[in-house]
């Protein structure tokens, strides 16, 4: 199956307004980039701004959080049609920093999922092993525990409307990504539990100088790209590479 590929840019805190939609604007204008999709994902307060800007162009918005219930006594939280209603179209899902800073459980990441795919958007589910956990070689227990509770929510033949992020939290921010064979070795894995609709990215250190090699591995269908997606145009030679593949 051919799947579109898919290049997020994760914005966690950072840019204010006035940066933000400058980066939105370069992006604009430098887009499309042949056969991919292509998002951000700003900091909540800015999505109604990001959405309007993107009007009319093919960049989409995507939302760092989103709470599952429709609605309720759940102070600070904004639900899935409240995205809807400003025109985002994905939300990244258990992000391990969600996970580690604001005890994100896998439960919660599944039920967020189910809210997403009920609302028609986008949940981009990361998943990911610490070191500790890789050293101990239990990289796959610990995705299986991440993600299986998820797709017991999402029966297969909606499956297209997941996106996983395999994100190693040891390479997120560090500078040092994972390599290619570490990659094909989880996406092959993970492949084998979502089945053939699910698009696959891989997310930790992409940069322009890494990305090539790391998009020509087998089952990875895109990226989640943090650090590098700060500069419009780092962020774009990070997306580009797909469309020379
Ligand atoms: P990074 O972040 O590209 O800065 O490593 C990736 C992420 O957290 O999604």
């Amino acid at each position: 199956m051919s799947l579109t590929p898919l290049i997020v840019g994760n914005w966690k805190l950072n840019l204010s307004l006035v940066q933000a939609l400058q980066q939105i604007e370069i992006l604009i204008r430098e887009m499309p980039v042949a056969g991919a999709e292509i998002a951000i994902a700003p900091v909540v307060t800015q999505l109604s701004a990001a959405c309007l800007k993107v009007q009319g162009a093919s960049l989409k918005i995507a939302a760092q959080n989103v709470f599952y219930a429709a609605k309720g006594a759940y102070t600070g939280e904004w639900a899935v049609a409240h995205l809807q209603e400003l025109g985002v179209s994905m939300a990244i899902i258990g992000h391990s920093e969600r996970r580690q800073y604001f005890a994100e459980d896998s439960k919660s990441v599944a039920l967020k999922a189910k809210a997403c795919i009920d609302g028609n958007l986008t949940p981009i589910v990361c998943i990911g092993e610490t070191l500790a956990q890789r050293r101990a070689n239990e990289t796959q227990n610990v995705l299986l525990e991440q993600l299986e509770p998820v797709l017991e929510q999402i029966p297969e033949n909606r499956r297209n409307q997941i996106v996983v992020a395999y994100e190693p939290v040891w390479a997120i921010g560090t500078g040092q990504h994972a390599e290619p064979e570490q990659v094909a070795r989880v996406h092959e894995f993970l492949r084998a539990q979502v089945g053939p609709s699910t698009r696959l990215i891989y997310g930790g250190s992409v940069k322009a100088d890494n990305a090539a090699e790391l998009a020509a591995v087998k089952d990875v269908n895109g990226f989640l790209v943090g650090g590098a997606s700060l500069d419009a145009n780092s962020f774009l030679a990070i997306a580009k590479v797909f469309s020379s593949l």
